[in-house]
C-alpha cells in the first residue's frame, strides 16, 4: 500500500505531486507528506489525515522548488500521526524518502545504528533507510544505495533526495511497484501509472533490484551491482477515466449503478453462435480438457468472486476446483503442477499476496490466468493468459463493480471450458449464455427500486452485529455481502453456510438478532428455509433475499430479485446486498469511499 511519487522538470514540483498524490491516495490515506529539495536543504510538510488536510497545510506556499518527492500512507509500522508520516529524514538531514513496502529486518538495523550514536524519532520501518543511507554516505549516492538495499530484507519502492544533489530523485525497488515516466523536460516516478499521465507519455517499470537516477533531463538505470542497464520506455495509454461522481453522492454509489453497463460490456464480443468463447485464452499451451484440477486463488472480494466461480466451473465443467486466499495458498505447499492450472483473481493487479500465489504457480510450472481489472499491472504482466474484467477505474475502496465483473468472467470461463470439454450440451451452452446476456437488465431492475432498499436499511443502522446465512451459491453470495457491510458500515458482521449454524454459531442468536438469509439458490430453498426456521425460533429477526417470497413465512422481510437460473444468482444477490450496506453506512454518518484502516491496493502482506 502507500503511495510514492517523485518530481523533477521545470515546473514547480509541488502542485505536480498533490496532482499525483490525488490519484494514489487509494493506496492509503491516513497521513501524507511531501519534501522539496531546496538548495542545500528539504521543506518538508506532513499532516495527518487525509490529503485534504496536507492541501490545507500548504496552500497559502509558494514553494518555487522544481524538484520533490510525496507520499499518501496506509501505516504499517507506528500509528498514524505526523512523525510517523513520510518523507523521513536521516538525522544529518543528509536523506529524506518515500517509501512504499516493509523492511522485515528494521528493528535489527536501528539497533545496531542506535548502538553508533543514531536517533530514530518515529516509530516507523522505513526510517531505518534515510539513516543507513546517511551511514553508507562518503559522496557517492548510488554506492550509499547499493549497500543500504542490500542489507535490506523485505518490500520497497523507494525515493529518495539527497541534499548535496538537488534536483536529483534516487529510486530503488523489490516487490513493491514502482514506475518512471519520462516527459518533455519533465521525468517523474510513481507507484501507479495514473498519477504520471498528465506530464510523461513513456513509462518504464523498474524490475526487482534496479535502481534509477531522474533528472530532468536525463534518466538513468542501473542493476543491484551498480553496473549501468538500458531499459525502454514505452507508451501505454492510460484508460482515461471519468474521475466525477456524476449525480451520485459517493463513488461507490456510482459503481454500484454502473454494474450492469460494465457486465454488458465484457460480454460483447464473447459470443459466437450463441454461446462463449474467450480469445483470450483460445491458445491456452495446455489442454484444459486435461486438467486435473483447477485453483482459483485470490484475497477479500475476490476470493468472494472465486468461490462463486467455483460452483460454476464445478458444475459445468465437471474440473475440481480448489479455491483459497492467496495469503494462505503462497505458504502451505500446495500440489501445483504443469496439470493444474492457477487462476488469480484481482482487480488492482498489484495485491502483494496474490502476486507471490501466482509467483509460486509459475514456479511449479503451472499456468496462470490472471483475471484482472488494471491493466498493465504486475498480475496482469506475469499471468500466461489475461482476463481483462473490464470495470473501468473503480475508485471506492469497497469494491462493487470489480467483484461482479470477476464474477462474470468467472462464469464466461466456465461457458467457455465446458464448450471446449462438451461437459454441456449446445443446447445447455446456449441456455447459460443466454441467461448470462440477461443478467445486467436484472440487475437494472434491482437498481430501478434502490429506494426500497434504502427503508428496508433504516433499522438495522443500529446494529451492534449482523448474520448472513446461505447455502451453496447463496453462501458465496453471503460472504461477500458480509464483507461489505462490515468494511464501510463497521458493524460487525459474519457470514455462515446456513447449515453449518447449527453445529455452533445458533448459540449466539437471541431475541431480535439480525439475520440476513440469502435463499435465491431454488434447489436448495427448502433446506435454507429450514435453516431461517430454525434461527427465528430462536428470536432472530430475519430479513429474507430471494426469488420468490411465497414460500418465506410471513414473519420475515423480504427482497425480491429477478429469477435466474440457481447457478448465476450471486451476480443478482449482491446488489441489494451492496445496497444496503451502502444505505447502512450512509445512515451511521460513515466515510463510505474511503473507509478506516482500509486502503483500495493492498502491497504489503
Ligand atoms: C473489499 C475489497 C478487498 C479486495 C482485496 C483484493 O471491498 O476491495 O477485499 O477485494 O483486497 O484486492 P484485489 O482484487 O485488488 O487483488
Amino acid at each position: 500500500m502507500c503511495g510514492i511519487i517523485g518530481y523533477t522538470g521545470n515546473n514547480q514540483a509541488m502542485p505536480v505531486i498533490i496532482k499525483g498524490l490525488k490519484t494514489l491516495e487509494y493506496r492509503g490515506y491516513d497521513s501524507s507528506g511531501i519534501a522539496l529539495s531546496d538548495h542545500k536543504n528539504f521543506s518538508v510538510f506532513k499532516s495527518e489525515g487525509k490529503l485534504e488536510n496536507l492541501i490545507e497545510k500548504t496552500k497559502n506556499l509558494n514553494n518555487l522548488s522544481e524538484t520533490g518527492i510525496g507520499h499518501t500512507r496506509w501505516a504499517t509500522h507506528g500509528k498514524t500521526n505526523e512523525t510517523n508520516a513520510h518523507p523521513h529524514t536521516s538525522e544529518d538531514g543528509m536523506f529524506t524518502v518515500v517509501h512504499n513496502g516493509i523492511i522485515e529486518n528494521a528493528e535489527i538495523i536501528k539497533e545496531a545504528l542506535e548502538s553508533k550514536g543514531y536517533r530514530f524519532i518515529s516509530d516507523t520501518d522505513t526510517e531505518v533507510i534515510p539513516q543507513l543511507l546517511s551511514y553508507h554516505y562518503d559522496g557517492n549516492v548510488p554506492e550509499a544505495m547499493r549497500k543500504t538495499f542490500s542489507s535490506l530484507d523485505g518490500s520497497f519502492a523507494v525515493a529518495i533526495l539527497c541534499r548535496n544533489e538537488p534536483g536529483t530523485i534516487y529510486a530503488a525497488k523489490r516487490q513493491s511497484p514502482l514506475v518512471v515516466g519520462k516527459g518533455e523536460n519533465e521525468n517523474l516516478l510513481a507507484s501507479d501509472i495514473c498519477a504520471l499521465s498528465e506530464h510523461a507519455e513513456v513509462f518504464s517499470y523498474l524490475e526487482d533490484g534496479e535502481f534509477a537516477v531522474i533528472r530532468k533531463d536525463s534518466i538513468n538505470f542501473f542493476d543491484s551491482s551498480l553496473k549501468p542497464i538500458e531499459k525502454s520506455f514505452k507508451k501505454i495509454t492510460t484508460e482515461s477515466s471519468d474521475n466525477s461522481k456524476g449525480n451520485f453522492e459517493h463513488y461507490m454509489l456510482k459503481e454500484i449503478f454502473q454494474q450492469p453497463e460494465k457486465i454488458r460490456n465484457l460480454l460483447k464480443d464473447k459470443i459466437k453462435n450463441k454461446k462463449i468463447f474467450l480469445n483470450e485464452i483460445a491458445e491456452l499451451s495446455l489442454d484444459i480438457t486435461k486438467a486435473e484440477r483447477l485453483y482459483i486463488v485470490a484475497c477479500g472480494s475476490a476470493y468472494h468472486a472465486a468461490l462463486a466461480g467455483k460452483f460454476a466451473i464445478e458444475e459445468m465443467c465437471r474440473i475440481p476446483v480448489e479455491v483459497d486466499v492467496a495469503s494462505e495458498f503462497r505458504y502451505r505447499n500446495p500440489p501445483v503442477s504443469c496439470n493444474t492450472p492457477v487462476i488469480i483473481i484481482s482487480q488492482s493487479g498489484e495485491t502483494a499476496d496474490s502476486i507471490a500465489a501466482l509467483r509460486l504457480a509459475n514456479s511449479r510450472g503451472a499456468i496462470v490466468i490472471g483475471i484482472v481489472n488494471v491493466l498493465p499491472s504486475t498480475i496482469a504482466n506475469e499471468s500466461d493468459y489475461v482476463i481483462a474484467t473490464k470495470a473501468g477505474r473503480e475508485i471506492a475502496v469497497a469494491t462493487t463493480k470489480g467483484y461482479s465483473t470477476q464474477v462474470a468472467a468467472l462464469y464466461m470461463l466456465a461457458l467457455h471450458i465446458a464448450g471446449i470439454k462438451k461437459t454441456l450440451t449446445d443446447k445447455q451452452l446456449e441456455f447459460f449464455t443466454n441467461e448470462l446476456i440477461e443478467i445486467p437488465e436484472k440487475i437494472e431492475k434491482i437498481l430501478s427500486d434502490s429506494d426500497t432498499i434504502e427503508n428496508i436499511s433504516e433499522k438495522y443502522k443500529e446494529k451492534k452485529e449482523l448474520f448472513f446465512i446461505g447455502r451453496n451459491t447463496d453462501f458465496a453470495a453471503a460472504a461477500e455481502a458480509s464483507l461489505k457491510l462490515k468494511e464501510i458500515s463497521y458493524i460487525n458482521s459474519s457470514a455462515f453456510a446456513a447449515g453449518e449454524l447449527k453445529h455452533g454459531t445458533i448459540a449466539l442468536i437471541e431475541n431480535n438478532t439480525p439475520v440476513v438469509a440469502l435463499c435465491s439458490n431454488k434447489q436448495l430453498l427448502k433446506k435454507t428455509l429450514s435453516n431461517i426456521e430454525e434461527a427465528f425460533s430462536r428470536g432472530a429477526d430475519i430479513l429474507c433475499v430471494c426469488k420468490d417470497k411465497t414460500f418465506c413465512n410471513k414473519n420475515y422481510k423480504t427482497i425480491i430479485i429477478p429469477d435466474c437460473t440457481d447457478i448465476f444468482t450471486p451476480l443478482l444477490e449482491i446488489i441489494p446486498m451492496q445496497l444496503f450496506a451502502y444505505y447502512v453506512a450512509k445512515k451511521r454518518g460513515c466515510d463510505i469511499d474511503m473507509p478506516k484502516n482500509l486502503a483500495k491496493s493492498v502491497t504489503v502482506e
